[in-house]
């Protein structure tokens, strides 16, 4: 848990951790065979469906950061000149594309101006003039805090283009923004350790659909890819589902017990509970904001992420100028990081224990941030000020 030396870690991941999990992630070197390490990463595997909602989607946990998972969409499903529609919110979305076109797609980008998401009718249209292998949706943009209406695109596609595989870029939203993997028909689901599921960085986390595997095993070409190849991990995954070692490449032994950890305490409390909790958080969140005279960037609350909150500044404020002010209040926060806008705004993030666990780090961050505003020069009413210490 944060100490008096150590400031608390608000950014849109990495996050606050429990104490469990940094336990988890110091215990001594332990082989990637033995039995409590075989099981934890069984069990890892099958929390995973829970958290996102499938009975029979393929988990892959590989040593890596979310990144890696792009990659392992983009170098298992696209062949050389396929089509891939992406839906872009943001920062992160035009790295998705970038990394689409990497692995040799012809990409169309359908982008929405900062602070907004595609309207559907516009992604039925895209999905109507060509024959897309793939879409990608990242489901919170971590540059904006735009939530995008992942049910309402697989419904589109369902409806127009139902070849199309339904890639969801989830690294800011898995375990904290609902998504129900089968229900909705979602192929893959990216995301990664450090942000709603708790742990910390250093696992990539893939859910892949039975469709999307078997788009692999039709593959034309070779994956263009050693380390990122399904292939070679599915044998992995099974056999330790299966409460066997199997090897391809090492795994990140400490990071599996420190997710281990945290998705023990996220599927005890449910995952109902869990989103609610994060809902109820940004919901507070979004109060503060308003109560400081400011917006968010995402442009109206139903378009806000409950993971993070990105917040406008006033025109005589800039990030830099917030940021040090903050951290001096024991609250590290981030900065913007979209195109053109980044000193305009700074991002919050209320992922994780923040969320579901009464320890007021989320009172605490509004209480320095609304400090730091008024230190800047910008008039904070009375409600945003006061605030209990966290419980460290
Ligand atoms: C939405 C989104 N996608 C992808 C990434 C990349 O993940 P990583 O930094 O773990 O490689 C991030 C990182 O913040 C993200 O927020």
């Amino acid at each position: 848990m944060p100490t008096k030396e150590r400031a608390l870690c608000m950014i849109p991941g990495p996050v606050e951790m429990s104490a469990a999990v940094l336990a988890a992630n110091s215990t001594p070197a332990t082989a990637h065979t033995d039995p409590v390490f075989v099981e934890a990463f069984g069990q890892v595997i099958e929390g995973l469906r829970t958290v996102v909602g499938t009975k029979d989607g393929q988990p892959f946990v590989i040593a890596g950061s979310g990144t890696l998972g792009w990659d392992q969409a983009a170098a298992n499903l696209i062949e050389e000149g396929e089509h891939v529609l992406v839906l872009s919110n943001g920062y992160f979305g035009e790295g998705l594309a970038d990394c689409m076109e990497t692995y040799g797609a012809q990409v169309t980008r359908l982008r929405a101006a900062p602070g907004h998401r595609q309207a559907l009718a516009e992604v039925a249209q895209a999905l109507r003039a060509k024959a897309y292998k793939a879409i990608t949706v990242s489901q919170v943009d971590t540059s904006t805090g735009v939530l995008a209406d992942v049910e309402g695109v697989c419904e589109v596609v369902r409806d127009h283009s139902p070849a199309t595989l339904v890639v969801v870029d989830g690294v800011c939203a898995t375990a904290a923004e609902r998504l129900c993997f089968d229900a909705w028909g979602v192929d893959v689901v990216i995301t990664a350790s450090q942000k709603a599921l708790g742990s910390p960085p250093g696992i990539s986390v893939v859910v892949a659909s039975q469709r999307a595997l078997q788009t692999v095993e039709a593959r034309k070409t070779r994956v263009p890819a050693y380390y990122a190849n399904w292939t070679r991990w599915l044998p992995i995954m099974q056999a330790y589902e299966a409460r066997a070692p199997k090897y391809f490449a090492t795994p990140c032994v400490q990071a599996i017990f420190a997710l281990n950890a945290s998705l023990r305490d996220i599927l005890d409390d449910g995952m109902e509970a869990v989103f609610a909790a994060h809902e109820r958080t940004a919901a507070k969140v979004r109060a503060a904001v308003d109560s400081w005279g400011l917006k968010t960037v995402a442009a109206e609350p139903a378009l806000c992420s409950n993971a993070m909150t990105a917040v406008w500044l006033p025109e005589s404020i800039q990030a830099a100028d917030l940021l040090p002010k903050l951290k001096a209040r024991g609250v590290v926060a981030a900065g913007g990081i979209l195109a053109g806008h980044a000193h305009r705004y700074f991002r919050l993030g209320h992922m994780g224990v923040s969320a579901t666990r009464d320890n007021g780090f989320v009172d605490a961050t509004l209480a320095a941030a609304a400090a730091a505003l008024e230190e800047c020069g910008h008039p904070v009413a009375q409600s945003g000020r006061s605030s209990p210490p966290p419980r460290l």
